[in-house]
């Protein structure tokens, strides 16, 4: 934090004086609203690099200490103490459940895990090859339609409902859109089950109803949602707010939430990170693939590295790095993927490329390994960031619904296109 209250900004013979707005954490943020109309000037900043779209009491992180905090809580503590849905629980309602609340919103998940029966005919239109996020975007939407007339956004209790809804029927969404994918029937949530437990019953039972529930495999995804359930002002978080800003429904706005998440440079890097390992092959192609992705005219970046906000360390991936070689250990699974992923790790850490652009391994860059030891297909992996990152959509959406500054989110442009010119032939 400076000790500056303002700035003055001379334009030519116009001279602004510019609030300093000081956040409990992290940087301080100079308050532009008053640049326009008192100077007629307008700022660019491509990548938001440098702007603070809203105010938000969610997320923090401190990109140069590695630090994340939810609501507050280290992510570290919670990773090690807490549960996806009483972290989901948390990112809602702004503190930590008592028994008896936690278990009351767990009774409202596990109620509302249930999807109307006209979602299957919606998945079963899709090819069974169909990228899973097109179809979870699309499943989502169709929620959007279904309760669009009945939601009225000024009321506080449906709009908590609607987040609920959100955090308790991605899962069957993702659980149905998978069994599409691998030709099984649709099913229903088992209403007897937790969260996870539920999730993971219903994607692979098999067709007569058996599956075996390993704690092993419900700890890991556990631990893998609460590291992807907030991340405060990430592309896909931002594109449900812009949405959110225009009064659209959060159905809808956590439907573009999803399309958003999908990029490579996003959520989708979990699945790239795989199929870049898949690719490298073996430990012993390290080193050339190290200088691929220092030559920019490859075109080749390492997936699941470098971070906007993150600057020294992801605290995700230690503790996805820690935990990786631990699940893997109890499920028995040998995996030689592993071995590429460590040499890569350590060889770019000590590669003067990434040390001087301070490029880390990111959340995304162990995920997959567990994610195929449990034995999600690779194209689901962003499926499975959605549906832990839903809690923290939804709580970003309940926030913004609530802020007295909210207002369309409308940027503006340094546009570069023709002067007037006239129209002739
Ligand atoms: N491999 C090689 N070079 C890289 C990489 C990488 N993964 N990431 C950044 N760079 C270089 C980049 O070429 C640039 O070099 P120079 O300064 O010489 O032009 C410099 O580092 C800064 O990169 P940038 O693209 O300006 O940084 P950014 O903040 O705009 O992008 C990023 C952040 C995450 C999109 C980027 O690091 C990247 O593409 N990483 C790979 C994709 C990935 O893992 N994404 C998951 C992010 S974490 C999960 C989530 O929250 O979504």
């Amino acid at each position: 934090m400076s000790d500056l209250d303002q700035v003055t900004l001379n334009a030519g013979d116009k001279s602004v004086v510019l609030p300093v707005l000081k956040p409990t954490l992290g940087n301080d943020c100079v308050d532009i609203s008053k640049l326009t109309k008192e100077t007629g000037l307008f700022t660019y900043d491509s990548g938001y690099t440098a702007t603070a779209s809203c105010k938000s009491a969610i997320t923090f992180i401190d990109g140069d200490e590695g630090v994340l905090l939810y609501r507050g809580y280290p992510i570290e503590q919670l990773s090690e103490k807490s549960s996806f849905v009483e972290v989901a629980y948390l990112l809602v309602n702004g503190e930590l459940p008592d028994a008896a609340q936690l278990k009351a919103f767990e009774a409202e998940l596990t109620a509302e895990s249930t999807v109307d029966a006209s979602i299957n005919t919606l998945i079963g239109s899709f090819a069974k090859d169909a990228h899973p996020m097109a179809i979870l975007a699309a499943s989502i939407a169709q929620l959007s339609a279904k309760y669009h007339a009945s939601l009225d956004l000024a009321d506080e209790v449906q709009r908590r409902q609607a987040a609920l809804r959100l955090i308790a029927k991605v899962p069957t969404l993702s659980a149905l859109i998978y069994r599409h994918s691998q030709g099984l029937p649709a099913n229903q949530p088992d209403a007897s089950l937790d969260y996870v437990s539920r999730f993971l019953k219903q994607t692979f039972e098999s067709a007569d109803g058996q599956y075996e529930i390993s704690p092993a495999v419900v700890k890991a995804l556990d631990l893998l949602f609460i590291l992807h359930a907030d991340h405060e002002q990430n592309a896909s978080t931002s594109t449900v707010r812009l949405v959110g800003s225009t009064g659209a429904n959060p159905y809808a706005s956590v439907a573009a939430g999803v399309t958003a998440l999908w990029g490579p440079a996003h959520g989708g890097a979990n699945e790239a990170v795989l199929k870049m390992l898949e690719e490298i092959g073996s430990a012993d192609n390290v080193e050339s693939a190290v200088l691929k992705a220092k030559d920019k005219a490859s075109g080749f970046r390492l997936m699941g590295f470098g971070h906007r906000v993150y600057k020294n360390f992801d605290p995700r991936a230690k503790i996805i790095g820690v935990m990786t070689k631990q699940v893997l250990e109890e499920l028995g699974v040998q995996d030689p993927l592993l071995d590429v992923a460590v040499k890569l790790e350590q060889a770019a850490l000590q590669d003067e490329y990434f040390v001087a652009r301070k490029l880390y391994p990111n959340v995304d860059f162990y995920s997959g390994i567990i994610y195929k030891a449990l034995q999600i297909p690779t194209e689901m992996f962003t499926v499975m960031f959605a549906l832990g990152r839903t809690a923290g959509w939804v709580a970003h959406w309940l926030e913004q619904q609530v802020d007295p500054e909210m207002k369309i989110g409308r940027p503006r442009q340094v546009y570069t296109g023709y002067d007037v010119r006239n129209y002739s032939k």
